[in-house]
């Protein structure tokens, strides 16, 4: 049985099947990050993690942009004198942007329209998948008012970048376009912002039809291994595929085998087994 929709003051939930879509719903402000929405997002979160309908998520913003950063009145100014709210609003912006979004069990796309700033790349970043429109409009920001990117950003854009783009797009805030994202990979594509969302779906439908255990462990074992030593990931890499297969409750590994080896309606190198 899955749940009903939660009901959010500045995140929407809107389901298409086995795909949530989670969106920062403060368009009128371009999506700005505010403490409020920071808890929302840690709440919105929590509860498509659990929810068995939901295979994939995609994290976009409502009224044609991503996110225009950390809200500056609401989260810098408005907590400058209370620093337990501020302690506060950055536990709940980390938790959602990072801990929770990098390592969430089920995958997860970035779907990029419009202005992407600052604070805004986190997630971007902590998604499985990124797709932007075209013409989106990101940007590293920090440097024009004054601070730096901060809150992750910097380190999470050295692992999404070449070092180059990196330094190069922080230290001048030039904006870059969704094309010039996708052509130094820190999107996997960009298309015309009217078939972003068909786009999307594209992507999403087919992670749907995979098995639930094989992507969420796939991603972990992915993630997990770029900071190992070969020895390590050679280790880490057995334990977890012994993990999955006993763990799995569809038991994909087996029904797999058997579609191919046995009964010959399934090949494994031309698309997923039948679940
Ligand atoms: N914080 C607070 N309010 C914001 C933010 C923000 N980051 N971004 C937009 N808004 C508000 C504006 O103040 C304005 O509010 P108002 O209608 O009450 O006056 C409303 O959103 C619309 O913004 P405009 O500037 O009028 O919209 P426009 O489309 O012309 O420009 C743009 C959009 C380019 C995003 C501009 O608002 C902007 O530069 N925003 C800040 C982007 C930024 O640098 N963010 C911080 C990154 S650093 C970090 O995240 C730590």
């Amino acid at each position: 049985m899955s749940a009903d929709v939660i009901s959010l003051e500045t995140v929407k939930i809107e389901r298409d099947e086995g795909t949530t879509f989670i969106i920062l719903n403060r368009p009128d402000k371009r999506n700005a990050m505010s403490p409020q929405l920071h808890m929302d997002m840690c709440e919105a979160l929590d509860w498509a993690e659990e929810d068995e309908q939901t295979r994939v998520v995609v994290i976009t913003g409502a009224g044609g942009n991503f996110c225009a950063g950390q809200d500056l009145k609401l989260y810098f100014r408005g907590n400058e004198d209370d620093p337990r709210k501020m302690a506060r609003a950055r536990r709940a912006s980390h938790a959602w942007r990072w801990d929770k979004l990098s390592r969430f069990r089920k995958a997860t796309i970035a779907m990029v329209p419009g202005y992407c700033f600052g604070g805004g790349f986190t997630p971007v970043i902590a998604c499985d998948f990124a797709i932007a429109a075209d013409d989106a409009t990101f940007g590293l920001s920090e440097v024009n008012w004054g601070i730096i990117p901060g809150g992750l950003v910097a380190w999470a854009v050295t692992q999404a970048m070449s070092y180059r783009d990196a330094i190069y797009y922080s230290v001048t805030g030039d904006r870059f376009s969704g094309k010039e994202a996708a052509a130094m990979k820190f999107v996997n594509k960009s298309v015309p912002s009217d078939q972003l969302r068909d786009a999307v779906m594209e992507l999403a439908r087919k992670l749907e039809a995979k098995s639930p255990a094989a992507v969420r462990y796939t991603k972990e074992a992915l993630r997990s291994v770029r900071h190992m030593t070969q020895e390590q990931a050679l280790d880490y890499l057995d334990a977890k595929n012994d993990a999955l297969k006993f763990m799995d409750p569809e038991k994909g590994r087996e029904k797999a085998m058997k579609q191919f080896l046995d009964d010959k309606v399934f090949k494994p190198g031309l698309g997923e087994f039948k679940r």
